[in-house]
């Protein structure tokens, strides 16, 4: 038993960077995680491992499509999956590994166990209970499934299986054509599988700017990615080796069957609280199965919760800025993040990337807008790496010109948000994008040249 200021529970992106920032301002903290190792979600079976099979799999399809272009010639290349999977696991183990040094250096105490909270101010793991001024829930979230899909890890997959699967299926079907949908589906599509995407809506990734949706299905579709849109899945029926997807036609209510060697459900995600013992302890749920929060607050003082197990995007980002903001908020700083510059980022590739609002929320809001759009074939460096496709789309506020919102589709564009970003953070205007010198040859030329746009028009299209 020992007495801590703070007691974080959960050892994932929210948590873990909420215990290194409350270590930084001087609390003594601890971190409880019950896997095996830490960063969560996220670096075990999340961000950084889908990441890795995106690198690799894009590498094969560039030495099989882009080199000989190049004139690099040679032995076509092809794939040991059990080599990729190793190399997956190395990259998840030298990042988990990493936090654990970034503990020790810091003095976060690790308690290795599940924890609860068997009253306020207590933190049990194990048999141990530990005091703690302040509890910080961090406890993440899981994968949801569909009534009728049984989830085996195996034929039947979440992402975490879909990371593993002990061969390269010959037929995947994707349920959810949502953002682990389309970046598992593009890891599998591009080692040579026949990959199905099933979505319930007519669009892909909900939420996202509608120009943007529709050009990167039909970038996908290209790739060689089958959709059937607008159809709801009913059951998933198995036998031993196969799978049969069960689904209805929104349109006519006709209902239809796909098979698969391994189908991947990828319906969204849940807040994951159990065994925690909230509810005993007063802390109050909202009706989608999150903890409520004001300010990161629950509605027990000193217990406090962050990340996916609350409302907002589930993104790894998003947690990391809630711990940060906790933390400070704990030492009687002022904890603060700005909901409305929280940057969304798809790894295809091309990548996908936005931040603020899509064209159609200004639309609904009534709010008088431009739009400045540049096509990355105008983009000189986009050109010579085969990365011509998609563009830059600006909208920024008809009579102020303050930027509002700036979805992207090609070349790195996980990295250029972040110019809009920063504009965004400063309340900045398209002009003061389109002004601001950029090097040459970057993709990020491509970027002002969007600002451009805005104004008195780009130079390059
Ligand atoms: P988590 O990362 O889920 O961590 C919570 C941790 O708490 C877990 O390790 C869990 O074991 C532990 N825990 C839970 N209960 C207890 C308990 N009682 N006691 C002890 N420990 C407990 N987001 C991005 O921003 N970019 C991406 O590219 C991206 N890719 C993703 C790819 C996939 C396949 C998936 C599934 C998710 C991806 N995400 C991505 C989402 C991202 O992983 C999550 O948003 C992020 O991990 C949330 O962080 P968190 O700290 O809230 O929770
Ligand atoms: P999602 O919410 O992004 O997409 C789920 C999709 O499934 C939606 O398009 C939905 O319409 C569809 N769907 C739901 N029920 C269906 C049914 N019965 N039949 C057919 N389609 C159905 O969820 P996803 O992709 O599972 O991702 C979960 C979370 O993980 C997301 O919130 C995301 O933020 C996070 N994530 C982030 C990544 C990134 O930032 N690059 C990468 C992967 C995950």
């Amino acid at each position: 038993m020992a007495d801590y200021d703070v007691i974080i529970i959960g050892g994932g992106p929210g948590g873990y960077v909420c215990a290194i920032r409350c270590a930084q301002l001087g609390l003594k903290t601890a971190c409880v995680e019950g896997r095996d190792t830490l960063g969560g979600t996220c670096l075990n079976v999340g961000c950084i491992p889908s990441k890795a099979l995106l690198h690799a799999s894009h590498s094969l399809h560039e030495a099989q499509h882009n080199f000989a272009k190049m004139g690099l010639k040679g032995k076509t290349q092809s794939v040991d999956w059990k080599q990729m999977i190793a190399y997956k696991d190395e990259v998840i183990e030298g990042n988990t590994k990493g936090i654990e040094f970034l503990f020790k250096k810091n003095k976060v105490d690790w308690l290795k166990g599940w924890g609860s909270i068997p009253a306020a101010g207590q933190v049990k793991v194990g048999d141990e209970v530990h005091n703690a001024k302040h509890i910080v829930v961090a406890s993440g979230s899981e994968a949801s499934s569909l009534p009728g899909v049984e989830v085996d890890e195996k034929i039947v997959v979440t992402s975490t299986g879909a990371l593993s699967l002990p061969k390269i299926p010959k037929k995947m079907v994707v349920i959810g054509a949502g953002v682990i949908g389309l970046e598992m589906g593009s890891v599998y599509a591009r080692l040579g599988t026949e990959v199905t995407v099933v979505e319930f809506l007519d669009v892909v990734t909900p939420g996202m700017d509608g120009e943007i949706q529709k050009v990167f299905q039909r970038t996908l579709k290209k790739q060689g990615m089958n959709f059937i849109m607008g159809a709801a899945v009913q059951k998933v029926d198995k036998t031993k080796t196969k799978a049969k997807v069960i689904y209805k036609l929104r349109k006519d209510d006709s209902e239809a069957t796909i098979d698969a060697d391994v189908v991947l459900v990828a319906t969204g995600r849940r807040p994951f609280v159990d065994g925690l013992g909230l509810d005993a302890v007063g802390v109050k749920m909202t009706d989608r199965g999150q903890i409520a929060t004001d300010h990161w607050k629950t509605s027990v003082p000193g217990i406090w919760a962050i990340g996916d197990v609350v409302e907002g995007p589930m993104l790894a980002h998003k947690a990391e800025d809630e711990g940060m903001a906790v933390a400070e908020s704990i030492a009687g700083q002022a904890g603060h993040v700005n909901y409305d510059v929280i940057p969304g980022v798809i790894y295809t590739s091309p990548e996908v990337a936005s931040v603020g609002k899509t064209e159609e929320e200004l639309k609904a809001a009534g709010v008088a807008y431009k739009v400045g759009k540049f096509s990355f074939m105008g983009n000189g460096r986009a050109k010579a790496v085969f990365m011509g496709d998609g563009f830059v789309k600006i909208l920024a506020d008809k009579a102020t010109d303050r930027v509002l919102g700036v979805h992207l589709m090609g070349p790195a564009a996980g990295e250029l948000i972040h110019e809009a970003c920063v504009l965004m953070e400063f309340g900045g205007s398209a002009e003061d994008l389109a002004r601001t010198c950029h090097a040459h040859p970057t993709f990020s030329e491509a970027v002002r040249e969007a600002a451009l746009a805005c104004g008195d028009g780009p130079i390059h299209s």
